[in-house]
């Protein structure tokens, strides 16, 4: 099927500086990433704090320009930043981060925020606007009585709710899910992301679900994406990385969930510092907390390769035996 959307060889540099005094230095956040999404589909990208999550995601919106690389959006290249062609194209791709609150207009009721899309991208004619409206607050699980609300009147999760009905509004192909709900009452989380799957099978939208919280994604993703360090280490389906997970990184982040039944001492805790760009170990960047590190490990960086069972991983060491071994 041809990709909804394609990263090719994607690299995000930052210019950061060391210190109070230090000259500015370049940091790779986003290290030379490739991916796809098929529509429909959801790739969860999960990875530690400052592992390139969110430039990434920026970076497929187009909201963040690429230092190399590019981003196909259905087989064109992505159009430049503020012109009409880049705005029709961002009504197909919409971007739901952590922070509703800040996602809204606190001055605006919920109706008025969700029929400026609408409007903007002359969605459909007046007379059916507040129809749609009401259509969207239905499918989002917002009541008739909160159009006129304000944000601040709404709990954390109908404020999501109704971000997420705004993000729909313009019928996207595409919705990239920043830590939709990690900002949430637990309690809460899984209805929301129960109501992301449904809106998504009901429109058939694509979804990049970023997250930290493998529980969540494990949920919703059918295919992961594993980061470290602006880089992915390992790619499967869902099913393959929680059944066998096959890179150290993603045994250790996958053994971090708790699942009922499992023992506790199957677990392997990350060691070591958590990643930092601005200071990447040489060879495979994940060598000083990998218990199967080798002198090839601290020298050369391993390349995303093809194992049979579809999917790709990046370790010098590993195979699915040595991966049984270090359990
Ligand atoms: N605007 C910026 N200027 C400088 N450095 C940045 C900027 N944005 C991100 N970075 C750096 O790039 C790296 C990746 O950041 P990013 O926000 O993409 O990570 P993340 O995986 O989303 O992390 P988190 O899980 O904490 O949200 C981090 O080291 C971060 O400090
Ligand atoms: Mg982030």
């Amino acid at each position: 099927m041809m990709p909804l959307i394609e990263a090719r060889d994607l690299v995000r540099i930052y210019h950061v500086r060391r210190g109070l005094f230090g000259h500015p230095s370049p940091v790779r956040a986003v290290d030379g990433i490739s991916l796809t999404v098929t529509p429909g589909e959801t790739l969860g990208i999960v990875g530690e704090s400052g592992s390139g999550k969110s430039t990434l995601g920026r970076m497929l919106l187009g909201i963040d320009d690429a230092d190399e690389g590019e981003v196909r959006f259905e087989g064109r290249a992505m159009p430049v930043r503020g012109t009409s062609d880049w705005r029709k194209l961002r009504a197909k791709m919409q971007l739901v981060y952590q922070d509703p609150l800040a996602a809204l207009d606190r001055r605006l009721t919920i109706a008025t925020q969700l029929a400026e899309p609408l409007e903007i991208h002359r969605l459909i004619p007046n007379e059916h606007r507040s129809a749609r409206v009401s259509e969207l607050m239905n499918a989002v699980g917002l009541r008739p009585d909160q159009a006129t609300r304000f944000p601040h009147e709404l709990s954390g999760g109908q404020r999501q709710r109704a971000v997420i009905a705004r993000a729909i509004a313009s019928r996207p192909k595409l919705l990239v899910c920043d830590e939709p709900v990690s900002a949430l009452d637990v309690s809460i989380q899984a209805q929301i992301v129960n109501m992301l799957r449904d809106l998504q099978q009901q429109y058939s939208i694509a979804m990049v679900f970023i997250s930290h919280d493998l529980k969540v994604v494990r949920n919703v993703a059918d295919r992961v994406a594993v980061m470290y360090l602006g880089r992915v280490v390992e790619e499967a389906s869902s099913d393959v990385i929680f059944r066998s997970p096959m890179h150290p990184y993603t045994r250790a982040l996958v053994s971090s969930v708790p699942r009922p039944g499992s023992p506790l001492q199957a677990r392997t805790i990350l060691q070591g510092e958590p990643p930092n760009p601005a200071d990447r170990p040489s060879g495979c960047a994940f060598h000083p907390r990998c218990p199967l590190a080798q002198d090839l490990c601290r020298a050369t960086a391993p390349v995303l390769r093809p194992i049979d069972d579809g999917r790709t991983v990046a370790c010098h060491v590993t195979t699915g035996n040595d991966a049984q071994k270090a359990a």
